[in-house]
C-alpha cells in the first residue's frame, strides 16, 4: 500500500504552494505520488503526513521535492520525426512567408527546455535549414523552464559524449567543441538562446508575443486536464496569427481549441493558428 494518503497529498501539495512557493496541484496524481514516494524514502519518512511535518523544520526539503516532481528527461532531436517535420513543413513555408513580407526575425520558445537539448536542437535546426542565409536572420530562441538548476545546465551547454551520442559527426563538429570528455555547444549557437525561469503552469500572461514557433513538449502529459487547458490557452495567445505549435508525441489539443489551431500533422503533433482577421 502507499504511504501517500490522497487527502494528506491535497494538504501536502497546498503547504507546498503556500509556504514553498511551487505550485503541483494541477499536476497527474499518479506521478506525484511516485515521485513523492521517493523523497519518503529519501529523507526517512514513512508517511505523508511524517513528511509534511519535516517540511517545517527542513524548509531546504521544499526544493529538493519540486526538483524530484519535475522530470527533466531530455534529448537531441528526442522526437526525431517531429524535428523531421519541422524541417521539411514548418521551416520551408514559415521562412519563405518571412522572405515575402521582408520580415528578418525568427522567434521560437522551447517552453520547457530542462537541460537543453531541445533549445540547441532547434538552433542547430533552423543553423542547417537557412545555410549561409542564416546571418541575414535575427533568431530569438526563448528558453525556459520551472526548474533553475536544470536552466543553469542548459545555460552551460555541457554534455557528455552518451548525451549528444547519436549526433552526426559533422553537426558535432561544427557546433560543439570537444575538451576534456566533453562536448560544449559553440559561443556562436548559443548566441540565439536566451534562458529565463518561466512557470508554464502558475503564470496567467505568457512572457513572449507574436511568436513564430512554440515547442511544448513532455510536460502537458504530467498535467490535469484543466491545467493542459489553461497551458494551453496561454501559448495559444503567444503565437502569432499562422504561428506554429508543436507538441509532444503522447500530448494533443482540447477540443476548445481545435477550431483555432489546424493540425499540419497527426504524428508529429504540428499544429498551426487559424488566420486571425481583425
Ligand atoms: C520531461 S522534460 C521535457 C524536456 C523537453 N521539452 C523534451 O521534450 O525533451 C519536462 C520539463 O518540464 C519542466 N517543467 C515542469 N513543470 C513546469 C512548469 N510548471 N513550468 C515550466 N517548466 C516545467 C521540468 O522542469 C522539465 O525540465
Amino acid at each position: 500500500m502507499s504511504p501517500v494518503d490522497i487527502k494528506d497529498l491535497d494538504l501536502l501539495l497546498e503547504k507546498v504552494y503556500r509556504e514553498g512557493g511551487y505550485d503541483f496541484r494541477g499536476y497527474r496524481r499518479g506521478t506525484v505520488t511516485r515521485r513523492l514516494e521517493k523523497r519518503l524514502h529519501a529523507t526517512g519518512r514513512e508517511t505523508c503526513q511524517d513528511y509534511i511535518q519535516f517540511l517545517d523544520t527542513h524548509p531546504e526539503e521544499y526544493e529538493k521535492l519540486a526538483d524530484c516532481l519535475t522530470i527533466k528527461v531530455s534529448g537531441f532531436f528526442r522526437n526525431s520525426y517531429a524535428f523531421h517535420q519541422v524541417a521539411h513543413l514548418v521551416l520551408p513555408e514559415l521562412v519563405s512567408e518571412k522572405r515575402r513580407r521582408k520580415d528578418r526575425s525568427l522567434r521560437v520558445w522551447s517552453t520547457a527546455c530542462a537541460r537543453g537539448q531541445e533549445p540547441y536542437s532547434i538552433a542547430i535546426l533552423i543553423a542547417e535549414f537557412l545555410g549561409c542565409e542564416r546571418e541575414r536572420f535575427d533568431i530569438s530562441i526563448y528558453a525556459t523552464d520551472i526548474s533553475r538548476t536544470a536552466l543553469k545546465e542548459a545555460e552551460a551547454g555541457r554534455y557528455s559524449p552518451k548525451e549528444v551520442n547519436g549526433l552526426p559527426k559533422t553537426i558535432l563538429k561544427n557546433y560543439f567543441s570537444h575538451a576534456d570528455g566533453h562536448y560544449q555547444a559553440t559561443a556562436d549557437m548559443k548566441r540565439s538562446i536566451h534562458f529565463s525561469h518561466f512557470d508554464l503552469t502558475s503564470s496567467p500572461q505568457p512572457p513572449f508575443m507574436n511568436l513564430d514557433l512554440i515547442f511544448c513538449c513532455n510536460i502537458l502529459i504530467y498535467l490535469q486536464k484543466q491545467l493542459q487547458e489553461h497551458v494551453l490557452d496561454m501559448l495559444y495567445r503567444s503565437l502569432r496569427s499562422q504561428g506554429y505549435l508543436i507538441l509532444g508525441e503522447s500530448e494533443t489539443l482540447p477540443n476548445s481549441l481545435r477550431t483555432k489551431l489546424s493540425c499540419l500533422d497527426t504524428k508529429a503533433r504540428i499544429y498551426k493558428k487559424v488566420s486571425v482577421c481583425f
